[in-house]
C-alpha cells in the first residue's frame, strides 16, 4: 500500500511551535506579507532574519511528540512505498525519528547563499553581515525557506507520489495554502482514499473521503496502529 502524509503546523503545536492561522496563531500577531515574502526580505532583512532568527532558536527548546514518533514508525515499516511531505520548516520530523522528509517550505536550520547558490546547515543567528562559509561573501545569505510567491521544493516528486499513491493524509494543516491545500484533489483523482487527521475541520474537509478529528498526538499514533495492524 503506498501511502503520502503531508503534515502542516498543527502536528507541531503540542510540541509548544505556534501554528500560524489559530486564534493564537503567528500571522494572527504579525504580517506575513512583511516577513514572508522576497519583496519583504528585500526591504528589511535585519526584520526578517530577526524573525527567522528567533524562530530557529525556539527550535533548541522544543522537542517531538508522539505524532512525529508514530510517523518515523510508520516510514520504517513502509518503507519506499512511504512518503512524508511536510509544509513545516521546523526538525522536529527528523528528531522524531523520520529519515526522509520532504520539506516543501525549506527548513530554518538551513542558510541559502544568493551569490554561490549554496545550501549551507545553520543553527545559529543569520544577519545581514553574516559571512558564508563557501565563498566568503557578506550578507548574501538567506534562510532557506520558501516564502509567499516562491515555488516550493521537490514537487516534481511530490506529485508523482501523488499520483500514484493508494491512500493521502493530511495532518495539522489548515487547507489555506497552495499548492499544498490542492494535494487531496490531486490523489483522489487518482483514485486514492484521502483522509485527514486535524484538530477540527479543515477548509479543505470536505474534500477528503474521511476525516477524524482530536489533537494530533492522540489521532495519529492511532491512525499508525491502525494502518500497521493491516
Ligand atoms: N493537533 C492537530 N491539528 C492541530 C493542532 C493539534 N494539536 N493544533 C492545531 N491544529 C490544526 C489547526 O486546526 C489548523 O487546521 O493545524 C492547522 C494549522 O493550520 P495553519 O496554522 O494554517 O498551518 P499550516 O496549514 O501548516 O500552514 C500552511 O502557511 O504560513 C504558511 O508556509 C506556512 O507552511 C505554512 C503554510
Ligand atoms: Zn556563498
Amino acid at each position: 500500500m503506498k501511502l503520502v502524509v503531508l503534515t502542516g503546523a498543527g502536528i507541531s503545536a503540542e510540541s509548544g511551535v505556534s501554528t500560524f492561522r489559530d486564534p493564537d496563531g503567528v500571522w494572527m500577531k504579525m504580517d506575513p506579507m512583511k516577513l514572508a515574502t522576497p519583496e519583504a526580505f528585500a526591504a528589511d532583512p535585519a526584520l526578517v532574519h530577526g524573525f527567522y532568527n528567533a524562530r530557529r532558536a525556539q527550535l533548541r527548546e522544543v522537542e517531538p511528540n508522539a505524532a512525529h514518533r508514530a510517523l518515523a514508525q510508520l516510514e520504517r515499516k513502509l518503507g519506499n512505498d512511504f512518503m512524508l511531505v511536510t509544509q513545516n520548516v521546523d526538525d522536529l520530523h527528523e528528531r522524531g525519528g523520520s529519515r526522509d522528509v520532504v520539506h516543501m517550505h525549506g527548513q530554518l536550520q538551513q542558510a541559502w547563499c544568493r551569490s554561490c547558490d549554496t545550501r549551507i546547515s545553520w543553527d545559529e543567528d543569520l544577519s545581514t553581515g553574516t559571512e558564508c562559509p563557501n565563498c566568503g561573501s557578506a550578507g548574501r545569505l538567506r534562510p532557506d525557506i520558501v516564502w509567499f510567491g516562491e515555488m516550493p521544493y521537490r514537487m516534481d516528486e511530490i506529485l508523482g507520489a501523488l499520483d500514484t499513491c493508494d491512500m493521502f493524509v493530511a495532518i495539522g494543516t489548515s487547507g489555506a495554502v497552495y499548492p499544498a491545500a490542492g494535494f487531496v484533489e490531486i490523489a483522489a483523482n487518482a483514485g486514492a482514499e484521502t483522509l485527514e487527521l486535524n484538530l477540527q475541520p479543515s477548509e479543505g474537509t470536505r474534500l477528503f473521503d474521511d476525516f477524524r478529528h482530536g489533537p494530533a498526538t492522540g489521532i495519529v499514533p492511532a491512525f499508525v496502529d491502525e494502518i500497521l495492524a493491516r
